[in-house]
């Protein structure tokens, strides 16, 4: 089967086998096969945060669970309970129009529900995790369906457990613990221009709609020109050496973080010159460096070229080492 449309950066590449898993039953049923016949899996989400390569000598797992609910605990709070396979950005929205707050900074960002806690999804100044009561998840090792909690997940920046121990755990569903007046987190500079004036009218829906502007402005969409959102993620460094780099290059765009100061990516490569970047295949969006793009049939290893040559020269610069975001599947040489 060919995955060019199972993947949003739209490269072909074949995988041996495919099933779409519509229930905890078929998962059981697939896996008993893979296991029979020996055969290698790869979980598949909106395929927003993989690169394909080539073929893929497997069962490729297609995540399409689906099933949303509000379950109200109090007056004030509710759990969003979403199957693995339910559109990411649609569930924001009917958490928002519910008058639930918690998930709207993470509006239209692609993907399913299943693959929110892998990479702990994050925009705006929230995190999944901050929501993020439990989960229910398959895990190969026991053959059993668990739930893990967040602490169980440990997540961090773009990080989780799922990323630590892959192909352990096949998350079938999550629970968001929402409310209707925890406070907004509204201090991210674009985010403000772009929000009502009148508190009356600051609302999940008001803020969501405020980062979808923002998205809309600077991302470029996958159905228009095939990416996988950030291709890095923001490198953390060492206080001395920041203080290094921030005498050398003044401009340099950072934030303070526990571990010492998290620079941005996307203006390291920037200013590595690779902006607007492109051959005849592949390259860097031109409104945020951050995002690369599959102008024109690029293989996988088209991109993972152009990563490679991004990545070195940020490191020659720079000397700060980036590191790629989404996952890798099929052989890369
Ligand atoms: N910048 C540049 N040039 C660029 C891009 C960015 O100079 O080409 C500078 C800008 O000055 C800006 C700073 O870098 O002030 C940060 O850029 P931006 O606000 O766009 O955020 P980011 O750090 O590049 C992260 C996430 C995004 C998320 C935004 C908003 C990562 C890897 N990426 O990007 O997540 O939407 O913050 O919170 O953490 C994703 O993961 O796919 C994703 C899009």
């Amino acid at each position: 089967v060919d995955l060019v449309d199972l993947n949003s950066l739209r490269v072909h590449a074949s995988a041996s086998y495919l099933i779409n898993v519509h229930s905890v039953d078929d998962l059981n049923h697939a896996l008993a096969w893979a296991e029979k016949h020996n055969v290698p899996l790869q979980v598949l989400g909106g395929g927003s945060n993989l690169v394909f390569v080539d073929h893929f000598p497997g069962l490729v797992l297609h995540m399409a669970m689906k099933g949303r609910q509000l379950e109200p605990l109090d007056d004030d709070q509710a759990m969003l309970v979403l199957k693995a396979g339910e559109n990411w950005h649609e569930a924001v929205l009917f958490a928002a129009r519910a008058g639930y707050r918690g998930i709207e900074n993470l509006a239209l960002i692609p993907g399913t529900a299943g693959a929110a806690p892998v990479q702990n999804i994050g925009a705006y100044g929230v995190e999944l995790c901050d929501t993020l009561e439990s989960l229910t998840a398959l895990d190969r090792s026991s053959g059993q369906l668990v739930t893990l909690t967040a602490a169980d997940c440990c997540f961090g920046y773009r990080d989780s457990r799922f990323k630590h121990e892959p192909g352990r755990y096949i998350i079938v569903e999550i629970r968001l613990r929402l409310s209707r007046s925890a406070p907004f987190r509204l201090g991210y500079g674009d985010l403000q221009a772009r929000l009502p004036s009148r508190d009356a009218e600051l609302t999940p829906l008001a803020v969501a709609q405020a980062v979808m502007a923002v998205r809309q402005e600077k991302l470029p969409d996958p159905s228009v020109l095939p990416n996988a959102g950030s291709f890095f993620k923001n490198p953390v460094v060492s206080q001395a050496d920041y203080q290094q780099l921030q005498a050398r290059f003044p401009g340099l765009v950072s934030y303070p973080v526990e571990q010492g100061v998290k620079l941005a990516a996307g203006w390291l490569i920037d200013q590595a010159g690779w902006k607007g970047f492109r051959n005849e295949r592949v390259g860097v969006h031109d409104r945020q460096a951050l995002v690369l793009i599959n102008h024109s049939g690029g293989s996988g290893r088209d991109i993972l070229a152009l990563a490679r040559d991004i990545r070195a020269s940020v490191q020659e610069r720079f000397g700060v080492a980036l590191e790629m975001e989404p996952g890798i599947v099929g052989t890369e040489t």
